[in-house]
């Protein structure tokens, strides 16, 4: 169960790194869903080397520990599972919520949340005696989620939830409803694969349909936004028809709709 064993932190270098930590411990070591959050973080870190803002007394820092029967190549989307889940419930407060591929969460043109996933460690499937064990792949999934906050640095072009509803909002709760979503989610994944996110991917996706430009094998290529693959890449359909699948890295959105 996501959420059964919270350990909290006043105040961390990144929830990431105790959480992995704790994963990694031999005794007491994290068990599947085992989350860390912190009030605040020295080091919060973003995806790219980039740093997360992380004050304390007013947003969600936390990371979850996942032990999933799953090779590391069919790790990637877990964090469109947790997206979908930051969406999910942040649109039940009455703001609507979008995903950028693969990990940023925006209200509008603006920032709200961030997921970045990483992988702990790996235990390869041996054979002994004729036995397989299963793989099984540790995962650290973070999640930032700007709560209460009220000023951002200019550059971050961030918001938070309570400026989107006009509320301060529970931080517990929202912890709650953001991990049990999560576990349906990641449940879901792992017993049907991608297909079992599509429907709900192209309801919060910012990116549907939309024309971008990213880093494809070293070379820049634009296209249309089709859909996601079955292995979670973003499929881009370029001016000749020519589909281009985009594993990692930046999107710069062209489209109209999608010029932050
Ligand atoms: C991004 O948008 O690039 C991802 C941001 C992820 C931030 C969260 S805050 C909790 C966890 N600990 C970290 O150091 N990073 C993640």
């Amino acid at each position: 169960m996501i959420g059964g064993t919270i350990r909290r932190f006043d105040s961390c270098e990144s929830t990431n790194d105790e959480a992995a930590k704790w994963a990694k411990q031999i005794h007491d070591r994290a068990p599947h869903g085992g989350v860390i959050v912190a009030d605040s973080q020295r080091a919060g870190r973003g995806r790219l080397g980039r740093q997360w803002h992380s004050p304390p007394g007013s947003n969600l820092y936390f990371s979850v520990v996942l032990r999933l029967a799953l090779p590391p190549d069919k790790v990637p989307p877990i964090t469109l599972c947790a997206g979908l889940a930051v969406c999910e419930v942040v649109n039940t407060r009455g703001a609507v919520a979008s995903i950028k591929w693969p990990n940023d969460i925006y209200v509008g043109k603006n920032k709200l949340a961030g997921v970045l996933t990483e992988m702990s460690t790996q235990s390869q499937g041996t054979v002994s005696e004729g036995q397989s064990s299963p793989v099984e792949s540790t995962v650290i999934v973070g999640i930032g989620v700007n709560v209460n906050g009220s000023a951002f640095p200019p550059e971050l072009a961030a918001t938070s939830l309570a400026l989107e509803c006009g509320e301060t909002i529970d931080r517990a709760i929202l912890l709650g409803d953001i991990l049990s979503s999560m576990h349906q989610w990641v449940e879901r994944y792992c017993a049907h694969g991608v297909s079992a996110l599509q429907r709900a991917f192209e309801g919060h996706s910012m990116l549907s349909g939309q024309l971008v430009r990213a880093k494809i094998g070293g070379q820049l290529r634009s296209g249309k936004v089709v859909s996601l693959s079955d292995d979670g890449a973003l499929r881009l359909r370029d001016s000749a028809g020519i589909e281009h699948k985009i594993i990692a890295g930046e999107i710069e959105c062209l489209g109209e709709e999608c010029d932050e």
